[in-house]
């Protein structure tokens, strides 16, 4: 299989050789310092033509965006002009040539008003430019094809060495020696490995049921309960983590109290392989993260 990912260089990118090694892969990337990963800017809307039809894919992975919410709402034409219009581009490659589209998603797109984890059943209201942006994505691609896939991925996790996010600051927070954290206790998200996401991607390929999924490693913790469970695989039990609220930490963007998410669509059709979310942490932590941090310093 012929597989064309674009946001090579990003957070998920970074498992694609990991899990789609086996498949003749062509990563594309607006970073253009990895020799490995062509430079595209999805944007452009001839470059993006050009680099598809070159290639002819079967698949194409579509994981560029622009992932910086406050950013995104401070500059709502650049979260639409990457992850609208750009994805628009992607859309219209994918049609032009007939390759299988993969447009990842987020749990963002939904209000975050409900008191459990969200399934594709729900309607979407997003509480912030992001949301609004990847929903527009989505909706583009939903209405260009007939044959994709829109996953939706909760709190990403995942990266290694590279890991900016929640997970790898508290982690390093803790290895540095740090005994006194605080943890935001009134916000609920679906954490999502990133390599759990692109395995899962791989086998819902095989399956053919293309339309609209939920991809999350199941549950609904806060970044409390997180930060609980990475000071216990770190056997760090005198580490204090305080639950705080949300104004504690004021963003530019809003961010949603429900972010979770609920596999229904998976679960349904008889193929939820996604294995809970704090099996899949703990897998991280130990083979990817730490050794990753170890080796850094
Ligand atoms: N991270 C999360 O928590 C999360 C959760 C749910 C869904 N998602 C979605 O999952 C996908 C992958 O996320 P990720 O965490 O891997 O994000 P990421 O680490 O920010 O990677 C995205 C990549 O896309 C690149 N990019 C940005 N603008 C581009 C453009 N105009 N043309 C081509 N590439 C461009 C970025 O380059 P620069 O770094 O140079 O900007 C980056 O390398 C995104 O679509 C995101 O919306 C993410």
């Amino acid at each position: 299989m012929r597989v064309l990912v674009t946001g090579a260089a990003g957070m998920v990118g970074s498992y694609v050789e990991t899990v789609f090694g086996a498949e003749e892969l062509y990563l594309t990337d607006l970073d253009q310092s990895d020799d490995n990963v062509i430079p595209l800017d999805i944007s452009d809307a001839a470059a993006v033509m050009q680099t598809v039809q070159g290639v002819e894919p079967g698949v194409v992975i579509h994981l560029a965006g622009a992932t910086d919410v406050d950013r995104c709402q401070k500059e709502p034409d650049w979260a639409y002009a990457v992850n609208a219009t750009g994805t628009q581009n992607v859309a219209e490659a994918c049609e032009a040539t007939g390759a299988l589209l993969v447009y990842v998603s987020t749990g963002n797109v939904f209000s975050g008003e409900k008191d459990e984890p969200y399934t594709e059943f729900d309607a979407p209201g997003p509480g912030n430019v992001y949301g609004e942006s990847k929903l527009a994505g989505e909706q583009i691609v939903a209405s260009r094809l007939n044959r994709y896939y829109i996953v939706r991925a909760g709190w990403m996790i995942g990266g290694g060495e590279k890991d900016k996010k929640f997970v790898g600051k508290i982690t390093r927070m803790i290895l540095e020696g740090k005994t006194q954290l605080k943890a935001v206790d009134d916000k609920f998200g679906s954490p999502t490995y990133a390599c759990d996401l692109l395995r899962g991607i791989s086998r819902l390929l095989d399956t053919g049921h293309y339309g609209l999924y939920h991809m999350v490693n199941p549950g609904a913790p806060s970044r409390y309960q997180i930060a609980q469970s990475v000071r216990e695989v770190l056997k760090r039990p005198g580490v204090e983590i305080e639950p705080v609220p949300s104004e504690l930490f004021p963003m530019p963007a809003p961010r949603i109290r429900m972010e979770a998410m609920r596999n229904c669509k998976l679960e349904l059709l008889g193929f939820d392989w996604m294995r809970p979310w704090s099996a899949a942490l703990e897998d991280y932590l130990v083979h990817d993260l730490v050794p990753a941090v170890s080796e850094a310093e």
